[in-house]
């Protein structure tokens, strides 16, 4: 896979990208990242990125000349996505981040100041992505977050046998609670299921925890999960004034 960004702080990936699973990934060839500066893109002579927004108001806006400029010298001819992250975009969740690993070659456009020329909306980026809703200063923070989400789902990214299919979300779910030594902390003990040695009922007691986690935290996902009758009579039994479903 290859991501790259376009921004006017090149500097603030620097720290991300060199720690952890990003920089495991990088150093193991699974992905490359290509932070580029837009300021690099213009072609006058005080490399101005930025103007004044038509009709007036408040803040700047980045010009449209240096984001097309910066976007074809990437992708040649090639058709490959280009990525707006602003708080206007639809939202970024597990389901779009596996939509996205999918590609092989990205590029993500971060957005800064008050806003984008809307030209570079309308004919040039294909998609526009939010982290959420609230307002950030610019994309950069966005853009950590979508490349950490994609760089961890490539295969080997996260090393030995480990998995993220039983993280938060993958499964529609939230995760199961987990403990390690010591088995009794502070007199805190650890559930004795997860000591038994029975896989089976570590395994039903961890998709129960699952649930009743999801339906006291995140009801609103289990609106997307596909439920056994068995699981539903769990959670009513647990719940018996919220009838789900
Ligand atoms: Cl992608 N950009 C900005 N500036 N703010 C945000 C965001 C993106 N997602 C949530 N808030």
């Amino acid at each position: 896979m290859k991501i790259h960004i376009l921004t006017l702080f090149p500097g603030m990936f620097v720290g991300p990208f060199s720690e952890s699973i990003i920089k495991r990934a990088v150093d193991r060839g699974l992905v490359e990242i290509a932070v580029h500066n837009i300021r690099d893109y213009t072609s006058d002579r005080h490399h101005v990125v930025d103007d004044y927004p038509y009709g007036g108001g408040p803040g700047m806006v980045l010009k449209p000349e240096p984001l097309f400029e910066a976007v074809e010298a990437i992708k040649g001819e090639f058709q490959i996505p280009v990525i707006l992250l602003t708080p206007q975009g639809r939202l970024f969740d597990q389901q779009a981040a596996a939509e996205l690993a999918k590609h092989e070659e990205m590029i993500l456009v971060c957005g800064h100041y008050e806003g984008v020329d809307e030209r570079v909306r309308e004919y040039l980026v294909t998609d526009e992505i939010s982290i959420g809703d609230y307002v950030l200063s610019g994309g950069e923070l966005a853009a950590m977050v979508v490349v950490d989400a994609l760089v961890r789902q490539l295969p080997g990214a996260l090393g030995s046998e480990a998995s993220g299919g039983e993280d938060s979300h993958s499964s529609g779910l939230l995760e199961y609670p987990q403990y390690t030594r010591p088995q009794s902390f502070r007199g805190w003990v650890v559930p004795e299921v997860l000591l038994s040695g029975n896989h089976a009922q570590i395994a039903r007691w961890r998709r129960e925890q699952s649930l009743l986690r999801t339906l006291q935290r995140r009801p609103d996902l289990l609106d997307n999960v596909e439920l056994t009758d068995e699981e539903r009579r769990f959670l009513e039994r647990k719940f018996e004034w919220i009838s789900i479903r």
